[in-house]
């Protein structure tokens, strides 16, 4: 093996005498680690094991050529050398012309003359600056493969899909893929607090070491960057919603700056959190506002002209040190968090203030739209549409108004929130959670691909059938002229990024379907499967099967059939039905399930609280009429009989005892699918998930066991058996 030698064995001895956990970059860890644990994530680059595949594609790539000389293209060259040398088991030369068949070229127009010939032949035109072109061609009587694009961040996508190829065992002959991405920002969104915890998050600490930046650049933000633009993932918010205002001091600037060098060459900007009260003296702390600002003023009012030139100020310092920062998301006017509203004024008035800053450098506010002050309305759920639906229009050019999937929270299960379709003249960005905050957290396997293509594939009805929530947030539908997607990011410093292994596939797969959200669930399984875990077909089928059922599954022991929040106050982990003591009745249990004598669910049909209204009529009827209702959302939208028939026969009752069972069943299945692919698996990786998988079972059970129990107070009925 030619590529085991003198470059390898240096980086194996680098390797050992760095000796840090925290340092060990996937180059070393690909040359030095003797097992696979998880840091390298779906870009393991391992030995094609099928003789007769390595033998093909060995044949497929004689060289290489990338003649561009930017960072991005000498980070393409290292993708192609590490990846081509561990999956094809061999040392391919890097060339400058093509003087043989079998080549691989990477280049613009601009920069490779091979691209630039080829002409027509290549829709460069219809890609934008990030689209990619991979297609097999013939040059002077040659075959080789080219991957093109206009610019130097889509031949890096295109990169890591050609490499993709052949992690996944695709063949390379006649090979003809255009791709662009559907959605422009796609971001994944820390909520990580400068003091390096992180909220919600499951994976040890924050990432940002800022107490070591701007100096010390740990090795792993390039890693990190290399693993987000793998999937398509151009843009990060640095820090928590729930911002500390220090985060836009001066000293704080230089560490995200930093950070941005980092990242840059990958395509990926930086973006921040800000805290509207910002420029407030630390002295004139106010009633709502977590802390005072970092400013001198003495309010953030934000049609005050010495607010408003603050954040151009700050704006201006900003883009100094950083050319093409994104531009601020903000929590406002909830939980706490301050905001225009504490000056009488609307979202939208503070919104257009950071939107004006922005402006001239091309940055972009994202105003999120998760409020539920209880003065809206008595239920929760209708409280986002109420607020920010009157100011549709309102919004200047360079503003998304940011929203949760649902209506309430992240649960394991929610309709979606009735705002998408409702906002034509506002490009609403789609907020997703990758952290599982409701969903097991980082101890259960719940793979959420499912989850989002449920809520991508929701027909909203906005402008007739067909109208989805994908075309709604890619912009097809209304015709936004911005458009973007955001997840909460599982990210954090432990050794495998994401505290599950299968947690990494929730990360993948919120990038691939932000770069096209018409791939499969099931699809975007089988990539990261065979990336990360094996390429043998029956390991990768049942492995994929336990992915594929592992959401409604956990719905199923947590809050089946619409049931929501009923989760252990705060913590969002364990089952907590019983809570009723919160001094807000939205933050109580009780008030999310409404088990009574009669029955069980929240009535938001036209007769409860009428949140089936905030729907367009063709969805409004469906979910009004408990006889239509779909059943996954039945409790959500209605308080249903204990002996109400349901679709199976069984009674409510009778169908809550099955499902909360068959949840439990489900994490049985996955143990012994575990089990039996033992033998593909790392044992240091398998081990990890076979101990993941046992906390998972015992807490199923106890859902399910607290859940019935505490239901069956109200049903006074036994537990059926016939499950
Ligand atoms: C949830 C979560 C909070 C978070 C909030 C938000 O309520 O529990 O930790 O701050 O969402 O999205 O702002």
């Amino acid at each position: 093996m030619k590529c085991k030698s003198l470059w390898k064995i240096v980086l194996i001895t680098l390797c050992l005498i760095l000796h840090s956990h925290r340092s060990t970059t996937f180059a070393s860890a690909l040359a030095g680690a003797p097992q696979y644990d998880g840091y390298q994530l779906w870009l393991k680059y391992s030995r094609v094991d099928d003789a007769e595949k390595l033998d093909e594609y060995q044949s497929v790539i004689s060289a290489v050529i990338v003649n561009g000389q930017s960072q991005t293209c000498g980070i393409i060259r290292d993708e192609l050398k590490a990846g081509l040398c561990g999956l094809l088991d061999k040392d391919i030369p890097f060339i400058e012309s093509i003087d043989k068949s079998n080549c691989l070229v990477v280049g613009t127009p601009g920069d490779c003359d091979i691209i630039k010939e080829l002409g027509d032949s290549l829709p460069l035109d219809t890609l934008g600056r990030e689209g990619f072109v991979i297609k097999s061609v013939q040059i002077d009587g040659k075959q080789a493969i080219v991957v093109a694009a206009n610019e130097d961040i889509g031949l890096l996508y295109g990169t890591f899909n050609f490499l993709w190829l052949i992690q996944t065992r695709q063949p390379l002959d006649d090979l003809n893929i255009i791709s662009k991405p559907r959605i422009q920002h796609r971001l994944v969104n820390h909520w990580d607090n400068l003091n390096g915890s992180v909220e919600r998050g499951y994976a040890g600490r924050s990432l940002w070491k800022w107490d070591e930046l701007p100096d010390k650049v740990d090795s792993r933000y390039r890693d990190y960057a290399r693993a987000n633009a793998s999937v398509g993932i151009n843009g990060t918010v640095l820090n928590n919603v729930n911002a500390n205002p220090d985060i836009l001091k001066p000293e704080y600037l230089k560490k995200v700056a930093a950070l941005a060098d980092v990242f840059r060459p990958y395509g990926i900007r930086v973006y921040l959190s800000v805290n509207f009260s910002s420029p407030i003296s630390a002295k004139f702390k106010l009633e709502s506002s977590r802390r005072g600002g970092i400013g001198d003023l003495k309010t953030s009012d934000p049609l005050d002209l010495q607010v408003r030139q603050w954040w151009k100020d700050k704006a201006a310092e900003i883009y100094e040190l950083i050319p093409d920062f994104g531009g601020f998301l903000v929590k406002a006017n909830s939980e706490g968090m301050p905001g225009p509203q504490d000056y009488d004024r609307t979202h939208a008035d503070g919104a257009n203030m950071l939107a004006e800053a922005l402006q001239p450098y091309g940055g972009i506010v994202m105003w999120r739209a998760f409020v539920y002050v209880p003065q809206t309305d008595p239920d929760r759920a209708k409280r986002a549409y109420k607020e920010f639906v009157p100011l549709d229009g309102k919004f200047h050019q360079n503003v998304f108004v940011q929203s949760k999937n649902g209506p309430i929270d992240f649960q394991p299960r929610e309709p979606v929130a009735p705002i998408f379709g409702a906002m034509p003249k506002t490009p609403l960005m789609l907020e997703l959670q990758i952290t599982q905050e409701y969903l097991g957290h980082s101890k259960h396997l719940v793979y959420l691909g499912p989850m989002w293509k449920e809520y991508l594939e929701f027909d909203t009805h906005a402008d007739g059938p067909g109208s989805t929530l994908a075309k709604i947030i890619d912009g097809s539908l209304q015709g936004y002229k911005m458009t973007g997607i955001a997840g909460v990011t599982n990210i954090g410093d432990d050794r495998n990024w994401c505290g599950h292994l299968f947690a990494q596939a929730n990360w993948y797969a919120f990038g691939r379907l932000s770069w096209d959200h018409s791939l499969g669930a099931e699809q975007i399984a089988d990539e990261w499967v065979r990336a990360t875990l094996t390429n043998d077909a029956d390991a990768v089928n049942t492995i994929k099967s336990m992915m594929l059922g592992s959401w409604q599954g956990c719905v199923n022991y947590m809050t089946p059939l619409g049931l929501h929040h009923i989760m252990q106050e705060g913590f969002h982990y364990g089952p907590g039905p019983q809570y009723d003591k919160a001094p807000r009745a939205d933050w109580n249990s009780v008030y999310y399930h409404r088990a009574d004598a009669d029955g069980l669910g929240f009535d938001r049909s036209c007769t409860g609280s009428n949140a089936v209204s905030q729907y367009f009529p063709a969805v409004c009827e469906v979910f009004n009429d408990v006889n239509t209702c779909p059943e996954k959302y039945l409790l959500w939208f209605h308080h249903v009989p204990w002996d109400r028939k349901m679709d199976s026969g069984r009674t409510l009752w009778e169908e809550l005892c099955y499902n909360y069972n068959s949840g439990v069943k489900y994490v049985d299945k996955m143990i012994n699918d575990w089990q039996s692919v033992e033998k593909y698996i790392e044992p240091q990786l398998f081990a990890h998930v076979s101990e993941k998988l046992q906390t998972q079972k015992k807490d199923a059970g106890i859902w399910r066991d607290t859940c019935i129990g505490y239901f069956q107070k109200f049903s006074k009925k036994s537990v059926s058996e016939s499950n």
